[in-house]
């Protein structure tokens, strides 16, 4: 990490980060050995020699995909734009880390892979024609000029923090619209499998390395923490219509309060946060704060699912169709 990088965090989390980098070396290559990497071009072909039997199956994919609902169309609309501004996080992430490291090694390669996330996403959408592809493509534009700010105030503990709870959370995300989508267009499932997959992959790195902050620093990794946790909200959550979008996505069962609540407390456990003694003041309140989100978080599902009346909603990009869920 070099001189310059000092500025942008204190002294001390440098020094954190840097005592880190075995560990970033380890985790990386132990990542390679679980990761099977995949291209787009293995699941929508796009070259003049895929079997002649590909047109014909694109062509039922078409047909199929006709059939998806339109909240699977909601879904994959939320999760295409978010994959697509991913690796725009890269500059924000690579600000903590400096020119050349282990760390800067790791952001190379997950953006690598998150950029296939977009692409794959998006070369399937074209092919299988899902969306108003320009009602999109305006939307994704606007998404990415907007620019991303999230608040983590140069705190790099909050940056890994926040990628932890993020990479679960497109996962299940993933995972979920397939399911939903997967009786009806398999080729659907498959490229969010895939996705999905390596989302897991990118969560096990992330929640290792926090795992190291919080042995090297637990009271502001704690304190770090418990501010992500209680003002999370998911990378496209500046897209135009993000609310709506994401009032159909949890009406649908794909992602909502319910599944975060799961992901919070999945890592507060796996972090032992509960278990953490001689902590200082500060540590301590944000143990006890943090300790109180999933119940929190439960109520707060609780109360959004009793109020479930069908509500109606129009999308543009999803043909301007009347969609009640
Ligand atoms: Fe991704
Ligand atoms: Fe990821």
């Amino acid at each position: 990490m070099g001189a310059a990088d000092a500025q942008l965090v204190t002294p001390d989390q440098v020094e954190v980060l840097v005592s880190m980098e075995p560990a970033v070396l380890r985790e990386t290559e132990a990542h390679k050995e679980r990761r099977n990497l995949w291209f787009p071009n293995d699941l929508v072909r796009a070259d003049t020699n895929a079997p002649a039997e590909w047109d014909e199956q694109i062509i039922e994919v078409r047909r199929a995909a006709r059939e998806l609902p339109d909240s699977v169309r909601v879904a994959v609309a939320v999760n295409l734009l978010t994959e697509e501004g991913l690796p725009h996080f890269h500059r924000l992430i690579a600000v903590h880390f400096g020119e050349s490291s282990p760390w800067v090694t790791w952001n190379n390669m997950w953006t690598a892979e998150e950029d296939r996330h977009g692409c794959a996403l998006r070369d399937y959408v074209r092919d299988a024609r899902l969306f108003e592809m320009g009602a999109l493509e305006r939307l994704q534009y606007s998404y990415i000029e907007a620019g991303f700010d999230p608040e983590w105030e140069s705190d790099p503990y909050r940056l890994l923090a926040y990628t932890s709870l993020q990479e679960k959370a497109t996962q299940i995300s993933h995972a979920n619209t397939g399911r939903t989508a997967g009786t009806t267009e398999p080729l659907l499932r498959r490229v969010l499998g895939h996705l999905a997959g390596d989302e897991s992959r990118h969560y096990v790195f992330y929640r290792e390395m926090f795992n190291e902050i919080l042995a090297r620093d637990p009271n502001r990794a704690l304190n770090s923490l418990q501010k992500v946790v209680s003002n999370f909200s998911m990378p496209g959550h500046r897209i135009a219509g993000f609310d709506e979008m994401s009032e159909v996505v949890r009406r649908a069962n794909i992602f909502g309060p319910r599944q975060y609540q799961q992901i919070v407390e999945e890592c507060l456990d796996y972090w032992k946060v509960s278990e953490l003694t001689g902590l200082s003041g500060e540590g301590n309140e944000a143990q006890d704060k943090l300790m109180k989100v999933p119940k929190r978080l439960a109520r707060m599902a609780d109360y959004v699912e009793s109020k479930s009346a069908p509500r109606k909603f129009r999308f543009d990009f999803a043909y301007d169709r009347e969609l009640t869920i």
